[in-house]
C-alpha cells in the first residue's frame, strides 16, 4: 500500500495523517495483511468492504489502534502529580478519588499512576479511597494490562527501588511482573472515546496519545466534548505533551508548569 492508499483509508475514517504518519509502517502491515484476508485488491475494494459490515470496519478500527506507551511518559509530569497536583487535591478531596485513565492501551500509565498515589501513602496517614478507571476501545491491550507483564524497556523511566518494591522479575525472560498492590482498586473495561463518558465526576482524566493525536479535528472535539462531561469541577485534564486541545474551552485553564494540564473551572 502507498502513502496515497494510507491516506485514503485516514480520511475514510476521518483520522490524521500528521498523528499516522511516523507509525504508518506497522499500522500498513497490519492493513495489508486484513486486506489480503478479505481478498481485497486495492483500497477502492477494502474500504467497499468496510462500507459493507460493520463487523469489518470494527476489525479494520482495532488494527489501526497504535499501543505505544510506557510507563512515566513525560517524566517531569509525574514529579509535578506527585509533588503538587495531588497534594493540592487531597486538600480538598476528602471522600473518594476518581481517576480515568481513557486510552490506556497496555496499562503503563495507569500502573505509574498508581505507584504515585502507593507513594503518597508515605505522607498521608488516611488517603482517600480511590478508585481507578481504565478504558480502551482495543480488548487485545485491555487484557495485557489486566495481566501487567511489561519488558525492560517499559520500564526503563521507572526508578530501580521502585521496580524491586512494585515487579516481579519473571525467571526465564527479561520481564517484570506488576504486584497485586499496584492492581488494586483499578477496573478496565472497554469503552469508545466517541461514545457517552464511562462514569461521572472523574478528579483526573488522562487524555494522552490517542484521539487528540490520530484523529481530525471534527472527531477530536466530539471525543474531547465527552471526556470534559465527565470532569468534576475542579479536576485535572491531562493530555499528552505533544497534543493541543482542538478548540479554546473557557471552562478549563491551564496548570504550570505543564502546558498540557488543565483544571476544569469551578463554576
Ligand atoms: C498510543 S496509546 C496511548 C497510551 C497511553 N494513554 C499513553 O499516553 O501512553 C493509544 C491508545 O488509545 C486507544 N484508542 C484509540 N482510539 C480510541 C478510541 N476512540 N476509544 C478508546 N480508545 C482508543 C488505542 O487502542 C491505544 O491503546
Amino acid at each position: 500500500m502507498d502513502d496515497q492508499q494510507f491516506r485514503q483509508l485516514l480520511n475514510h475514517f476521518q483520522y490524521s495523517w500528521s498523528g499516522y504518519r511516523k507509525v504508518r509502517k506497522g499500522v500498513k502491515k497490519r492493513i495489508n495483511r486484513h486486506m489480503h484476508q478479505l481478498g481485497c485488491r486495492n483500497m477502492d475494494a477494502y474500504l467497499a468492504k468496510l462500507d459493507q459490515s460493520h463487523k469489518t470496519r470494527q476489525e479494520c478500527e482495532l488494527l489501526m489502534t497504535v499501543s505505544i506507551s510506557r510507563f512515566f511518559r513525560d517524566r517531569k509530569f509525574w514529579h509535578t502529580l506527585e509533588k503538587k497536583l495531588l497534594p493540592e487535591l487531597l486538600e480538598f478531596r476528602t471522600g473518594k478519588v476518581k481517576v480515568w485513565s481513557a486510552g490506556c492501551a497496555c496499562g503503563d500509565e495507569v500502573y505509574s499512576f498508581k505507584i504515585v498515589w502507593e507513594g503518597l501513602k508515605k505522607s498521608y496517614d488516611n488517603l482517600p479511597k480511590l478508585e481507578v478507571l481504565a478504558t480502551d476501545i482495543n480488548p487485545v491491550y485491555l487484557e495485557r494490562a489486566r495481566a501487567g507483564v511489561y519488558s525492560a524497556g517499559s520500564l526503563k523511566e521507572v526508578k530501580k527501588e521502585l521496580i524491586s518494591k512494585y515487579f516481579h522479575r519473571q525467571r526465564s525472560k527479561n520481564q517484570y511482573a506488576i504486584k497485586t498492590a499496584l492492581a488494586k482498586d483499578v477496573v478496565f473495561k472497554i469503552h469508545y472515546l466517541l461514545l457517552d463518558p464511562p462514569g461521572s465526576n472523574f478528579d483526573v482524566i488522562f487524555l494522552r496519545n490517542n484521539v487528540l493525536t490520530y484523529y481530525e479535528d471534527r472527531l477530536k472535539k466530539n471525543a474531547l466534548g465527552n471526556v470534559l462531561e465527565s470532569l468534576a469541577p475542579s479536576g485535572l485534564l491531562v493530555i499528552g505533551s505533544h497534543e493541543t486541545l482542538p478548540y479554546e474551552r473557557h471552562d478549563l485553564v491551564r496548570v504550570a508548569p505543564h502546558p498540557f494540564v488543565f483544571r476544569k473551572r469551578d463554576l
